[in-house]
């Protein structure tokens, strides 16, 4: 990781003060010597995801993401601490030496390089063949599905020759190698047959990434035929559960919405209706991954999935993954159609339009399907029907926000307002609590009383240096657990040796791991409350310092072999200590 010196990050640390930087993407409040606001990495209503500038880091109390400035950034725009540090050194005006790239980095540059430029090169390939005699019947095709020529142009669509091996060779003569050319996906080599193209005979739909660089291609057969489509496999620069088939046009769009469909000729035939703000993912379900690419340029989304059971059931599954996400979705009918290129054909833009206006809350989406599935007529169907609704009704942690669903099913089904309210109270009771908003994140979440008076101690430490020299009379790096709360005990203690300031943000940069960056900003920012006055405080520290002694004890006696008696006697001493240490406490 050394690409740049200590001194040059912490350089650039320094001159990019971490709250100008967040308060760029995030709005604070200031409270205190901290600054509060709403957590841009899960969804939520009241603010807990905190900055403090004199500690340099920022930490979220309610989903414990942490870190300091570069590890923000790199949170927040999925970069790597490189592109993170220039970045930063750019805002700043700190010029980076050229950098030498790892022999590893280099190679897997170098590899991206070239599988954007053999996708490009396929693209112009089969966009070519479309034009010329071979291409003729792939052309009629996409006439036939009524795709205007500016249209064939716009998405780069193309055709794979009847050859089951011309592109390999035009690869082959270009000096690609079998290896490389297996990896790209475009070509499959087997010892029997040698090289082979992956697509032939196809029309081909080339897939962007969000820059508009070819990543990957789908490939339709022309009539009937399985598989219908096929799809290049994923490489190292095509994930499929980030990519979505249009976003780099759809997210030029003036609309405010995205539409989320689910196939290519769905995306196409809205585009050329005007709908130029669709886009799909490709023949897999929704990922959380798609709803953090999609939240970066919109926190609404038009549903407009197969209106087949099929169709239905991944609707039902991508609304609760879009809200927590935090984007809000409606569900577009397009019955008696079932997807909207047939729609488009049959009914045209302005009805889709129309559609749009109408389309269904994705609350109400869920309660509809919920009541198809039973006969509201037999009571025992219509009560498990009104629990189905009121645990729903669970998953909105806001009281306002529950209760004008709970108005909203109410004005169409008339259950009474007050006997709903009570079946979500009852149920909340017998599945605990109301759910939190943010159902992905507990995962995470150390436990919250592990270690919490060595935590306690580091975090006063970082917001109290005068307190230094009377705590380290009795606790020293040693005392904390080992791992990454003794590397921070004895990073600080060296801070606060060498210059009396504590320094959180840069003891962070030891820390590679995203995770250790959690943990690092968790354990300096751990609170038990406002203290009443200083005296409170006091109790607490004295309280603190014995329990990390005594923990410390415990865990040397835990380790110890029973037979050691040079370790029994360091315990007893140890107890001695603590008992002193004690009384001078409380007396002196
Ligand atoms: P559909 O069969 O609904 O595709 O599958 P479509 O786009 O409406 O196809 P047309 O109109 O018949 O040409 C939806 C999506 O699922 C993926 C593709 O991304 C497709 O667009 N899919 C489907 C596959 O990957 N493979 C298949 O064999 C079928
Ligand atoms: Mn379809």
């Amino acid at each position: 990781m050394a690409f740049y010196s200590d001194e040059l990050i912490d350089e650039i640390r320094d001159k990019n003060d971490i709250y100008d930087v967040i308060s760029q993407y995030v709005g604070l409040k200031k409270k205190g010597g901290t600054y509060f606001g709403l957590c841009p990495f899960h969804n939520e209503k009241t603010p807990s995801f905190s900055v403090t500038p004199s500690k340099q880091m920022f930490y979220c109390f309610g989903c414990g993401e942490g870190g300091n400035v570069f590890s923000f950034l790199q949170k927040y725009d999925n970069i790597s601490f490189p592109e993170a540090v220039e970045q930063l050194a750019n805002r700043a005006g700190i010029e980076l030496p050229k950098r030498e790239m790892t022999a590893e980095e280099k190679r897997r540059a170098d590899k991206r390089t070239k599988l954007f430029e053999i996708n490009k090169e396929a693209a112009t390939y089969f966009y070519k063949m479309l034009r010329s005699d071979h291409g003729k019947r792939a052309y009629e095709y996409f006439k036939g599905r009524q795709l205007s020529d500016e249209t064939i142009k716009n998405f780069g669509l193309g055709y794979s020759d009847h050859y089951s091996d011309d592109l390999y060779k035009y690869f082959k003569g270009k000096g690609y190698s079998d290896e490389f050319l297996s990896e790209s996906g475009l070509c499959t080599i087997d010892e029997k047959n040698g090289g082979r193209d992956k697509f032939w005979n196809r029309a081909m739909f080339p897939i962007m990434d969000q820059n508009g660089k070819v990543i990957a291609f789908g490939g339709r057969v022309m009539g009937e035929g399985e598989p219908k489509y096929l799809n290049s496999p994923e490489t190292m620069i095509f994930n499929k559960s980030r990519t979505l088939f249009g976003l780099y046009l759809a997210k030029k769009t003036k609309r405010e919405e995205l539409i989320l469909c689910e196939g290519y000729m769905d995306v196409i035939s809205l585009h050329q209706a005007g709908f130029d703000n669709a886009c799909a993912s490709l023949g897999t379900a929704l990922t959380e991954g798609h709803a953090g690419i999609i939240k970066r340029y919109t926190k609404k989304v038009l549903l407009c999935y197969d209106s087949d059971g099929a169709g239905r059931k991944a609707a039902l599954r991508a609304i609760p993954i879009l809200k927590n996400a935090g984007i809000s979705c409606k569900v577009i009918n397009m019955q008696p159609h079932k997807d909207p290129d047939e729609f488009i054909k049959a009914l045209g833009a302005e009805a889709f339009e129309e559609r749009i206006k109408n389309a269904e809350n994705g609350f109400m989406f869920r309660v509809r399907s919920a009541e198809e599935k039973h006969d509201l007529k037999d009571p025992d169907e219509r009560k498990q029907f009104q629990d189905e609704i009121a645990d729903m009704l669970l998953e909105f942690s806001e009281e306002i926000e529950r209760d004008n669903y709970i108005n909203a099913v109410e004005e169409r089904y008339h259950f009474g307002i007050e006997p709903l309210k009570k079946l979500v109270a009852r149920r909340a009771q017998k599945g605990g609590i109301i759910k939190e908003e943010r159902t992905e994140i507990p995962k995470r979440k150390a436990n919250v009383n592990e270690n919490i008076s060595e935590r306690l101690l580091i975090t006063w430490l970082s917001e109290r240096p005068e307190l230094y020299p009377m705590i380290k009379k009795y606790v020293l790096p040693e005392h904390y657990p080992e791992g990454i709360w003794a590397e921070i005990a004895t990073l600080l203690y060296a801070q606060l040796d060498e210059t009396g300031k504590p320094e959180p943000a840069k003891i962070m940069q030891s820390f590679t791991e995203e995770e250790e960056h959690r943990e690092v900003a968790r354990i300096f920012n751990t609170t038990v409350g406002e203290f009443p006055d200083e005296e409170a405080f006091q109790r607490a520290l004295k309280e603190s310092i014995i329990r990390v002694r005594q923990n410390a004890m415990e865990r040397e006696r835990k380790n110890m072999d029973p037979r050691d008696m040079e370790g029994l006697k360091r315990i007893v001493e140890e107890k001695k200590f603590i008992d002193e240490m004690k009384r001078g406490l409380y007396n002196g």
